[in-house]
């Protein structure tokens, strides 16, 4: 890793990683949102500078400070992430959506905090769909040497069902590969470790990836190498 990250790779490639969990606001105080940290997009968004390339990272609520030699340009909901990606996007050689966009925001945000009256009072939140952000880039792709990486963090009780779900999911996206993890029992989210497979196609004739796991910044190298060997395949 030390040799690749010297070998400056990425030399000449532009990047767009997007991190972190969008939150749609339901009043001017409280949100929908997840617990994406943002540690994955970040390590990936660190690699890629080491390894010379340029890179816009699109950080969504991330509570980190910003990677030397990277963009950063924060958002707050899945829409100002879509729009944050898609102009980014335009330009980039790699665009990975390692983000946890919010799927669904409130049918319409209250100007005012809402308040509570007698015990009795029910709240009904009325959610509506957010637009997929991966899908559209897949759909509007017009660079046909531009690689999109997807994540999917999947709970699953076994490797086998992790990654038939994994297959479905790149089957659905339609990105070049999918970065498929398990999460549910304090994994993943907010920790420095993680365990990742690495999916490049849904046919269910392909032997499932193996398991690579390591610290993210790790993975993150293992991610770019995957994404250079994609590349140099078109
Ligand atoms: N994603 C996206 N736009 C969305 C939702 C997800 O671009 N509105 C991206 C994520 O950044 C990730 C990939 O799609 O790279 C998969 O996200 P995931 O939440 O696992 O998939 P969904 O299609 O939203 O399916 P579900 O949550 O129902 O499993
Ligand atoms: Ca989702």
């Amino acid at each position: 890793l030390a040799v690749a990250a010297a070998a400056r790779d990425l030399a000449g490639l532009q990047l767009v990683v997007s991190a972190g969990g969008t939150r749609e606001q339901i009043d001017p105080v409280r949100f929908v949102g997840n617990a994406s940290s943002g540690l994955m997009g970040q390590a990936i968004a660190r690699a890629a500078v080491l390894r010379g390339a340029g890179v816009d990272l699109i950080a969504a609520n991330v509570d980190l400070p910003s990677p030397a030699g990277v963009r950063t340009i924060p958002v707050g909901s899945t829409l100002e992430l879509q729009a944050a990606v898609t102009a980014a996007g335009k330009a980039a050689d790699v665009v990975v959506m390692a983000a946890a966009p919010a799927d669904f925001r409130p049918a319409q945000a209250q100007s005012g905090k809402i308040k509570k009256s007698d015990p009795n009072q029910r709240l009904e939140l009325s959610l509506v769909q957010n637009p997929d952000i991966l899908a559209g880039l897949v759909a509007d792709r017009t660079d046909r040497s531009q690689v999109l990486v997807g994540f999917a963090a999947e709970t699953a009780d076994t490797p086998e069902q992790l990654v038939d779900l994994g297959r479905a999911k790149l089957a659905r996206k339609g990105c070049d590969l999918l970065v498929l993890n398990a999460v549910g029992r304090g994994r993943v989210f907010g920790q420095a470790d993680s365990e990742i497979r690495l999916l490049r196609t849904p046919s269910e004739d392909a032997p499932a990836p193996d398991a690579l796991a390591g610290s993210k910044d790790t993975l993150a190298h293992h991610i770019l190498d995957e994404v250079l060997q994609i590349r140099s395949g078109r």
